[in-house]
C-alpha cells in the first residue's frame, strides 16, 4: 500500500513579498527542498503550484490547494502526508515519525513543539486571558492522514490553517508525534536568513 506526499506551494507569499517558494536556499530552492525530502519518504509526490507553473494547480486558500493535490492522489493510496513548501528544513525522520503514528492506528498524525513563549488571548489591545502553555503545542507539516479519512474531511469544502483541524472538526482521532525545532516556516526574508544559517 503506497504512501503518497502533497506538497503544497500556491501561496502568493503575501507576508514575504513575493512568491517565496521560488526562492534559492542552500544551492537549491525553498520548493525543491520540500519535494526532496518528500520523495525520499514517500512512494509519490504530488506538487500543487501557483496557476502557470505547472504541476496541479492551487486554489485560492491553501485548503482548496490541498484539495487540488488530493484530487491527484489514487484511491488505492493507504496514507497520504501533507507538506508545506515553505518549511524546506523537514527531514525523511519527521515524514517517517507521522506515517508510522498513522499505521499505529490514528486517523492523523501531526508534529507538535513545546511553546516556549507565553500565549494570551486578546481582543484588539486587550488582553482577555493567558492560557496554559503546558498544554500547548505549536504544530508542523508534513502531517500524515489515512486517505479515507483526510478525503472525508476534506469533502465538506471546509478551510482551516492545517488539515488535522478539518480531521478533528469530522470526528477523526488527531495524535501528536514530537515535531523538529529546526523544521520553521518561511514566512518573511528574516526566516529565510535564519533556514541560511541553520544550513550554514
Ligand atoms: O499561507 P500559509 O503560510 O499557511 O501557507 C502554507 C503553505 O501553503 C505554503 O507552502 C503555501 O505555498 C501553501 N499555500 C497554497 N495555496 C494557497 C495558500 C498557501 O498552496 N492558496
Amino acid at each position: 500500500l503506497s504512501v503518497w506526499a502533497i506538497v503544497v506551494a500556491a501561496g502568493s507569499g503575501s507576508r514575504f513579498g513575493r512568491p517565496k517558494q521560488f526562492e534559492s536556499l542552500g544551492g537549491t530552492t525553498i520548493l525543491q527542498r520540500s519535494i526532496d525530502v518528500a520523495s525520499r519518504a514517500c512512494d509519490d509526490v504530488v506538487v500543487v503550484l501557483p496557476a502557470g507553473e505547472g504541476g496541479v494547480t492551487g486554489g485560492a486558500t491553501r485548503s482548496d490547494s490541498v484539495r487540488n493535490g488530493l484530487a491527484a492522489v489514487p484511491h488505492d493510496a493507504e496514507i497520504v502526508v501533507v507538506h508545506d513548501a515553505a518549511r524546506p528544513l523537514v527531514t525523511p525522520a519527521l515524514f517517517k515519525a507521522v506515517i508510522d503514528a498513522v499505521r499505529a492506528g490514528a486517523d492523523a498524525a501531526v508534529p507538535g513543539v513545546a511553546v516556549s513563549d507565553t500565549i494570551k488571548r486578546i481582543d484588539g489591545e486587550r488582553v482577555l486571558e493567558t492560557l496554559d502553555r503546558a498544554e500547548l503545542v505549536a504544530v508542523q507539516t508534513p502531517q500524515a492522514f489515512r486517505l479515507d479519512a483526510l478525503r472525508r474531511a476534506h469533502a465538506s469544502g471546509g478551510d482551516a490553517t492545517d488539515d488535522a483541524a478539518l480531521v478533528e472538526a469530522a470526528g477523526g482521532s488527531v495524535v501528536v508525534v514530537p515535531g523538529e525545532a529546526t523544521n520553521i516556516k518561511i514566512t518573511t526574508p528574516d526566516d529565510l536568513r535564519v533556514a541560511e544559517a541553520l544550513l550554514s
